[in-house]
């Protein structure tokens, strides 16, 4: 592969980089294993590259459950699904195909529901069901092992690692994945937040550890839609010294940073990711529950007053300024306090992400804009559907608006790649969208080695 061939040519000035390198410690991380790679033959090699955190959306990783006494199941069905269990009782939750089937979906969503705690003010899992995410710091659950031909493998990076891999990435070496329990988010200040700032906390470290194994060489975060918001929080959340010494930049692929309006439709009606065979209102019901969920809602920072939806039933017209009344409309009174609580304060500060970002967007892909519901309110489909511009999921104004802000900052760095008709998902798999993140994850490295060699 060309890229192949481009990266070598970062090799040339190893060993002047690495000594340039450790002289200027302020702006690298503290390096564990610079001091042996000097010894080891090969070695200068693997300091070439900028280490890569691979940070996957929402539904992109795999997810394990297990059940203990508390469970309730509704069904005979749910007691004893699945036959097999791993040890320990350890079976997958995300995703297994088989809940396509009927009365699995059902023993699926009452697994996957997450409750809203208000005196703990946190989110928790259904009582009974435990759940975890395996073999992190590795991409092995960030590659589905579905069915090509499922619709839902969409969110996974089998195709972005192994590309990776093609151009001189090593899984372990300098290629770590980051996988979390995409069901939970973060809060605004003064809210805690229990898995979400886990998940930061490990994600920090991850990113210490990769940056040390890599002769002190900050890490590049690739960050796919939800992935983009944590990363950005994770940034947000740690001092500006951190930043310099543990991330050389932050790579977006289609990140919402406002939100989708696709999303109001999800709380509303159900989103069953295509498959026409699912019940809607069951997973309806259970994607209601999740945090990240709410935290996709469009912001109103992005949206303004523009109305998104519009209810017959209602006589009512919903901006992104009426999330509250829109969510009490639907049903979902549930919704209603930690969304303002917690979510709309997280939402409505969207800091800069302090080091040099570039976002690939795809666009025009026919996105929804707008919806309108009948006399029959929410229970029915929406009666209209209008559509814009977009990655088919994510709106344009979402992909591009926060960034339009950030760039009028003079410390910030930003750069956009606007990749037409690539979807939000097909910014994993599609040649252009790869071809693209190899570019510029490649010309970090080149840089940053003439960068180093020349000074
Ligand atoms: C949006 O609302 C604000 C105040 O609520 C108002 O000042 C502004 O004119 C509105 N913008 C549009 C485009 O309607
Ligand atoms: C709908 O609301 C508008 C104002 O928003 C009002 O003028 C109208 O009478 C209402 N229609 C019904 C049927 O309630
Ligand atoms: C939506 O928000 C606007 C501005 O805050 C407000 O004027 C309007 O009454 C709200 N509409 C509904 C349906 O809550
Ligand atoms: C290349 O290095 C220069 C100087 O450090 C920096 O300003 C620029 O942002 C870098 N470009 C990339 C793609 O990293």
């Amino acid at each position: 592969m060309d890229v192949g061939r481009r990266l070598s040519l970062a090799r040339v000035p190893a060993v002047a980089a690495l000594m340039v390198m450790l002289s200027l410690s302020s702006s690298f991380c503290v390096s564990s294993s610079a001091a042996r790679a000097v010894a080891r033959p090969g070695a200068a090699e693997q300091l070439q590259r900028h280490p890569v955190v691979l940070i996957p959306g929402a539904g992109g990783n795999q997810l394990e459950a297990r059940l203990t006494e508390g469970y309730e199941p509704s069904s005979l069905v749910c007691r004893v699904w699945p036959l097999v269990r791993g040890r320990g009782g350890w079976f997958r939750l995300w995703f297994d195909p088989s809940v396509l089937v009927a009365p699995l979906t059902r023993c699926f969503a009452e697994r996957m529901t997450l409750s809203y705690d208000a005196d703990a003010d946190d989110y928790r899992n259904a009582p009974g069901v435990e759940t975890r995410v395996s073999d992190f710091g590795s991409t092995s659950t960030l590659r589905g092992d579905l069915d090509p031909n499922l619709k839902l493998l969409t969110g996974y990076m089998n195709t972005l690692a192994s590309t990776l891999e093609e151009a001189g990435y090593e899984e372990g070496r300098d290629l770590f994945g980051a996988p979390y329990d995409f069901r939970y988010g973060l809060a605004g200040p003064g809210h805690p937040s229990q898995v979400g700032s886990a998940y930061l906390q490990r994600l920090r470290l991850l990113v210490e550890s990769a940056c040390a194994a890599s002769g002190g060489r900050p890490a590049i975060l690739v960050a796919h839609s939800l992935g983009g918001l944590f990363a950005l929080q994770l940034l947000a959340r740690s001092p500006p010294q951190w930043r310099a010494a543990h991330v050389r930049r932050l790579v977006t692929l289609s990140t919402p940073w406002g939100g989708s309006v696709q999303e109001m439709l999800t709380f509303a009606s159900g989103n069953t990711l295509g498959v026409p065979f699912v019940d809607p209102s069951l997973i309806r019901d259970e994607q209601r529950t999740a945090e990240s969920n709410l935290w996709l809602l469009p912001t109103p920072s992005v949206f303004g007053n523009t109305t998104l939806v519009l209810s017959r039933a209602h006589n009512r017209s919903y901006s992104a300024k009426n999330m509250t009344q829109f969510l009490r409309d639907i049903g979902f009174e549930e919704g209603v306090e930690p969304y303002r609580a917690r979510i709309r304060p997280l939402v409505e500060a969207l800091p800069e992400p302090g080091v040099p970002l570039t976002c690939l967007v795809g666009t025009g892909v026919d996105t929804v804009e707008s919806l309108v519901y009948g006399d029959r309110g929410f229970d029915e489909a929406p009666e209209k559907v209008v559509y814009g511009d977009g990655d088919g999921t994510v709106n344009l104004a979402s992909l591009i608006g926060p960034i339009k802000a950030w760039s009028d900052s003079p410390a910030q760095v930003v750069e956009v790649v606007e990749l037409p008709k690539v979807s939000h998902s097909g910014m994993l798999s599609d040649k252009s969208a790869l071809e693209q993140i190899i570019r510029i994850i490649d010309s970090i490295n080149l840089n940053a080695t003439s960068y180093h060699h020349s000074s």
